[in-house]
């Protein structure tokens, strides 16, 4: 079993060369994933004043969005990689959002103060986390009483063929290596409940959890399938072992896989969250 250190560099030394796949792909990757972080805002209830923490920010969502609810008030976008983060920095820039500052901790870790935050977001970021169960109790610290937690993870991968298009296809060329105990996996947070007792062991209550429908739209299925391989982190990993033959025999069998989602003369591939919300004590 990796140790936490061990974890926590790995996603660090993934994540900065996953950068650059994010960036190029921002529009698509924003869209499908904006009907998530609108189901996490509505229930946070942002005030003009709200001073918000989003963790595993990434490129800045949904922190840049509730930015932009909260004019009077601030937003910490908070992750492990530097890279990502100067991402969301130019993202912020280009938006006119100047509420907003960086700053790269690690989510069991958080340099901030007990109860300074009305509300915290983690969009796709808890699969990642080393120790989610201490992750979480730190979201718990740094919540003011009756601040608000909403988070999000994906639900499985029969309800996920964005992604399962092209793990299906990686797999006909390689055997992908069964997840360690404790490592990050894209649907280890998947079982209903998973996150919820996460949050009861945190002393969260009013919780709920509930599923959220996305699309990836590309305009082609060669446009997905570069979008894929250059910016998912299995993907990314998995291909850059094999030769240029067996990246191209999987290029086409993804191809091949996808194209059946063509509507409208766009590819509308569907994926399925769970977002879950929960309350500090007053
Ligand atoms: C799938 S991205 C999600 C980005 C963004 N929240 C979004 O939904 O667009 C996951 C992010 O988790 C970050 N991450 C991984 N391990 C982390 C950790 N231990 N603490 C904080 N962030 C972490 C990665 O660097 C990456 O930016």
């Amino acid at each position: 079993m990796p140790s936490s250190e061990e974890i926590r560099d790995g996603q660090r030394a993934a994540w900065a060369r996953l950068s650059a796949g994010w960036e190029k792909w921002d529009a698509v990757i924003m869209d499908q994933l904006g009907p998530v972080g609108t189901a996490m805002i509505e229930r946070l209830d942002i005030a003009a004043d709200q001073q918000h923490l989003d963790i595993a920010s990434g490129t800045g969502e949904p922190g840049l969005s509730i930015a932009r609810l909260a004019p009077r008030g601030r937003v910490v976008l908070t992750d492990l990689s530097a890279e990502m983060l100067d991402v969301a920095a130019r993202r912020a820039a280009a938006q006119g959002i100047a509420n907003i500052e960086t700053k790269a901790c690690s989510a069991d870790d958080l340099p901030f103060a007990d109860a300074s935050f009305d509300s915290v977001s983690v969009r796709f970021g808890y699969m990642f986390f080393p120790d989610m169960g201490k992750a979480t109790a730190e979201f718990a610290r740094v919540l003011k009483p009756g601040g608000r937690l909403a988070a999000s993870v994906w639900v499985s991968p029969e309800q996920n063929p964005w992604t399962s298009i092209a793990m299906d296809a990686i797999a006909t060329e390689t055997e992908l290596p069964a997840p360690l105990p404790g490592a990050p996996t894209m649907f280890r947070c998947a079982a209903p409940g998973y996150i919820t007792a996460l949050y009861e062991q945190a002393g969260l209550h009013d919780i709920a959890e509930w599923n959220v429908p996305l699309e990836l739209v590309t305009d082609s299925p060669a446009q997905y399938w570069s979008m894929i391989s250059e910016h998912v982190s299995l993907a990314v990993a998995a291909l850059q072992q094999l030769d240029a033959p067996a990246q191209a025999r999987i290029r086409a069998h993804a191809l091949t896989n996808v194209t059946p989602f063509k509507k409208n003369g766009q590819i509308r591939v569907p994926g399925l969250a769970r977002c879950i919300v929960g309350t500090k004590p007053s």
